[in-house]
Formats: C-alpha cells, sequence, structure tokens
C-alpha cells in the first residue's frame, strides 16, 4: 500500500483479469489500473477494441486512439489501483542522474557559526557619501 492508499497490483495479476470466463476487466495506462468492465460496452470505438488489450499495459493502444480529454476522465473513473513500484514504466520515483561530465554542484551548507548573509528590507545599504 501507498501512503496515499492506493492498492498496488502486479503486472502478472492484472494479467489474469483478461475478461475471460467470467474474469473482471482491467487494463493499465500509465502504470494505473482500471477495472473497464462497466465502460466497455458504451466504448464509442467499441467494446472490442478494448477487449482486445484487457489484462495488458494498454497505454500505448489508449494513446494511439487519440482519445479527448473526456475520455481520460471517464478512464480515471474507473481507476482501481496502480502498478507495484517494480512494475512501473511511467511512475517510478527516479532519481536524476547527475548531469553528464561531473556531478552535480550541491549548494555549500554554512560553514559552522558562520550565518548566511540573506538579503533584506532590513539590510543598510550606503553610498559611501551619505
Ligand atoms: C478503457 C479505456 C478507454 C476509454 C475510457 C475510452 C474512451 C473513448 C471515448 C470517450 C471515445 C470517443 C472519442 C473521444 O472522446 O476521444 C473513444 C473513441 C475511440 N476509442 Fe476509446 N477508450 C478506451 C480505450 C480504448 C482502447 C484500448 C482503444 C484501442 C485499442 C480505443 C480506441 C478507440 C477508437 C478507435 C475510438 C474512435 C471511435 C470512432 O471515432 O469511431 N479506446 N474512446
Amino acid at each position: 500500500m501507498t501512503s496515499e492508499d492506493v492498492k498496488e497490483y502486479s503486472l502478472s495479476e492484472v494479467a489474469t483479469k483478461n475478461g475471460k470466463d467470467g474474469a473482471p476487466c482491467w487494463i493499465v495506462v500509465r502504470d494505473k489500473v482500471y477495472d473497464v468492465g462497466s465502460f466497455m460496452i458504451e466504448h464509442p470505438g467499441g467494446a472490442d477494441l478494448i477487449e482486445e488489450v484487457l489484462g495488458t499495459d494498454a497505454t500505448k493502444d489508449f494513446d494511439d486512439a487519440g482519445h479527448s480529454n473526456d475520455a481520460i476522465t471517464i478512464l480515471k473513473k474507473t481507476k482501481i489501483g496502480i502498478l507495484v513500484e517494480t512494475d512501473r514504466k511511467y511512475d517510478k520515483k527516479k532519481k536524476k542522474k547527475p548531469a553528464e561530465g561531473g556531478e552535480k554542484k550541491k549548494k555549500k551548507p554554512a560553514e559552522d557559526g558562520e550565518k548566511k548573509k540573506k538579503r533584506s528590507c532590513k539590510t543598510r545599504m550606503t553610498c559611501g557619501v551619505c
């Protein structure tokens, strides 16, 4: 379980929910798991198109059909969970690689006792004449 209490499923578990022999009708789109059983019959592109991709990662099929935002909204309503982290392709909390040619520069923490000099509205400016 994640901190948001979203149920996690593995790709192999999703594969068993392929609509066959009364199995539920799940698909994966961008690492999220959707139970599209109730929507299939209403699908403007036909139930068979979704049927073909049940139990699989249908991200490419979904995207390739050039769906509208309305379609995405409908899809979101059928969300039941997310893939387990090891099966995720899109949602991994990837650590950014350091830029090529060296390590990313880190800001040095202030030395012991040395206070960071910050500009503020209280900072006095003197021009030296007045
Ligand atoms: C279960 C998730 C899906 C939802 C919620 C969904 C939703 C929709 C909606 C609302 C439309 C009407 C046009 C639009 O608003 O974009 C549509 C059309 C279409 N969808 Fe899907 N769709 C899903 C999955 C798929 C998949 C997996 C495929 C392909 C394998 C697909 C292929 C198509 C096609 C070809 C059309 C155009 C139909 C036409 O214009 O005659 N859809 N879909």
